[in-house]
C-alpha cells in the first residue's frame, strides 16, 4: 500500500498513524520548516549593518521566526521533542554564527573602504631610547676601538680561580669574604672551586689570557657584583669597563698615553689627568687616574669635592705573577691594564643624582636620553 505523508492522507477517515513508524503531521511539518530555515539562513546576504539589522530582527528576535518556531514546538509530542529540540538549536546557532559572520565581513569592508583619510598625521610612535649605561658604554668602547682594542667579554659567574687566584690575591683577602661578595657554591676543600658573581671584570684578563697569547688588546665591558647595602651613591650591582694591553715592551708611559688620550675623548680636550700610586694585587706598580673636574673645570666645586679632581680608573703594569698564572711569559711580555666604573663615567657625564634610577626602568628617566646617541 501507497500513501503519501501529507495531511490529506492523514486526514482520510481509514488512515490509522502508527506513532512509532510515522511522525504526526506537525512535527513533519515543523522539521521541513527547520529545513527550509536552515538552508535560508546558510544563504543569508547583506550588504550593510541596516540589512544586517533586518535579518536579525527577522530570525533572532523575539518576534522572529526561530521564536515562533519555539512556539510550535511546544505542541510537538514528548517523544519527539528531543530531535526536534536539537534541530531547532542548530538553527539556531547557524543564525547566531551567520548574523555575525555577516557582521565582521560588514567591519572589514567599511576599514578597507575609501573612508580612509591616508593625510591623517600617523599616530605617535613611542621611541625607545638606549639606556645612558649603554650609551656611555658604546662610546667608552668606541674610543679603544680607535685605539685598536678590541672587544671580548667574560663570564659574569666564575671561580675564584679567574676572580681571585690567578690574579694575585693572597688566600686571606677581604674580597673573599662572604660578606663582600656573592657566592653561588663553596668548595669545602678548594677554595679556587668556589664559584661566585664576579666582583670585577678583572676576570676577563684571566679568561682572555688562558686562551690567546701577545699581542693582547682588549676592551671588556661587564656587568659586576658585590654585597653592598643599596643607596642613592652604591648598589649590589654595577658596571666596568676592563683594558688590557700585552705584548714585547709595554710600559707605564704607554698606560699613560692611551688613559690621556681616553679622557680628552670622552670628557673634552682640555681634559688633564693624574695618577696617583694606589695598590690592586693584579698591577704593581698600580695607581688610580683623576680627570680635572669638568663640572667646574678644576677650581673645585661640590661635585669634586672641591679637589679639583675626580676619581675615574683603576689602573697598573699586569703583575708578572698574573701573566705567568695565565701562561704568558713575563720574561718576554708586558702589559698594562685598566679598569672603570661605568656608572660613576656616567654620573660625570650626565649627574645622575641617585644610583637607582639606573635600574628601575622608569621611562620618565630614560626618555631624559632620547637625544644622546
Ligand atoms: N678590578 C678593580 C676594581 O674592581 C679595577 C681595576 C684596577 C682593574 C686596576 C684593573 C686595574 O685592570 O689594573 O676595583
Amino acid at each position: 500500500m501507497f500513501f503519501f505523508f501529507s495531511e490529506k492522507s492523514y486526514l482520510c477517515t481509514n488512515f490509522q498513524p502508527q506513532r512509532a513508524a510515522i511522525q504526526p503531521i506537525e512535527t513533519t511539518m515543523l522539521i521541513d520548516k527547520i529545513d527550509a530555515l536552515l538552508k535560508e539562513v546558510s544563504e543569508l546576504q547583506a550588504s550593510n549593518a541596516a540589512e544586517i539589522e533586518q535579518l536579525r530582527l527577522k530570525y533572532l528576535s523575539k518576534k522572529g521566526e526561530i521564536n515562533a518556531l519555539m512556539a510550535e514546538f511546544r505542541n510537538v509530542a514528548a517523544d519527539e521533542k528531543k530531535t526536534l529540540g536539537v534541530k531547532i538549536n542548530e538553527l539556531k546557532q547557524m543564525a547566531f554564527a551567520k548574523i555575525n559572520e555577516l557582521k565582521e565581513q560588514a567591519e572589514t569592508q567599511e576599514t578597507g573602504s575609501d573612508d580612509i583619510d591616508l593625510t591623517r598625521t600617523a599616530y605617535p610612535y613611542m621611541l625607545g631610547t638606549r639606556h645612558p649605561l649603554s650609551i656611555v658604554k658604546n662610546e667608552i668602547i668606541d674610543i679603544f676601538h680607535r685605539m685598536g682594542f678590541s672587544l671580548a667579554e667574560g663570564p659574569e659567574i666564575d671561580d675564584d680561580l679567574h676572580i681571585f687566584t690567578k690574579l694575585n690575591f693572597a688566600a686571606d683577602h677581604p674580597a673573599r669574604d662572604m660578606q663582600d661578595t656573592f657566592f653561588v657554591r663553596q668548595s669545602d676543600d678548594d677554595v679556587t672551586k668556589n664559584v661566585l658573581l664576579r666582583s670585577h671584570t678583572s676576570n676577563d684578563q684571566t679568561q682572555y689570557m688562558e686562551s690567546h697569547q701577545p699581542p693582547i688588546r682588549v676592551i671588556c665591558p661587564g656587568r659586576v657584583y658585590r654585597n653592598e647595602a643599596i643607596s642613592a651613591r652604591a648598589h649590589c650591582f654595577f658596571h666596568q669597563v676592563e683594558g688590557l694591553y700585552v705584548d714585547k715592551n709595554v710600559s707605564f708611559t704607554d698606560l699613560k698615553q692611551v688613559l690621556l688620550t681616553f679622557a680628552r675623548e670622552f670628557f673634552g680636550p682640555d681634559t688633564k689627568i693624574r695618577l696617583r700610586p694606589s695598590y690592586f694585587p693584579f698591577t704593581e706598580p698600580s695607581a688610580e687616574m683623576d680627570i680635572s673636574c669638568h663640572i667646574c673645570g678644576g677650581t673645585g666645586c661640590g661635585f669634586c669635592k672641591h679637589t679639583g679632581w675626580v676619581e675615574i680608573l683603576g689602573c697598573g703594569m699586569v703583575d708578572p705573577n698574573v701573566l705567568d698564572a695565565c701562561g704568558i711569559d713575563s720574561k718576554v711580555y708586558s702589559g698594562y691594564a685598566f679598569g672603570m666604573g661605568v656608572e660613576r663615567i656616567t654620573n660625570l657625564k650626565y649627574r645622575v643624582a641617585d644610583l637607582r634610577m639606573f635600574s628601575e626602568n622608569d621611562v620618565r628617566f630614560l626618555k631624559e636620553f632620547e637625544a644622546a646617541y
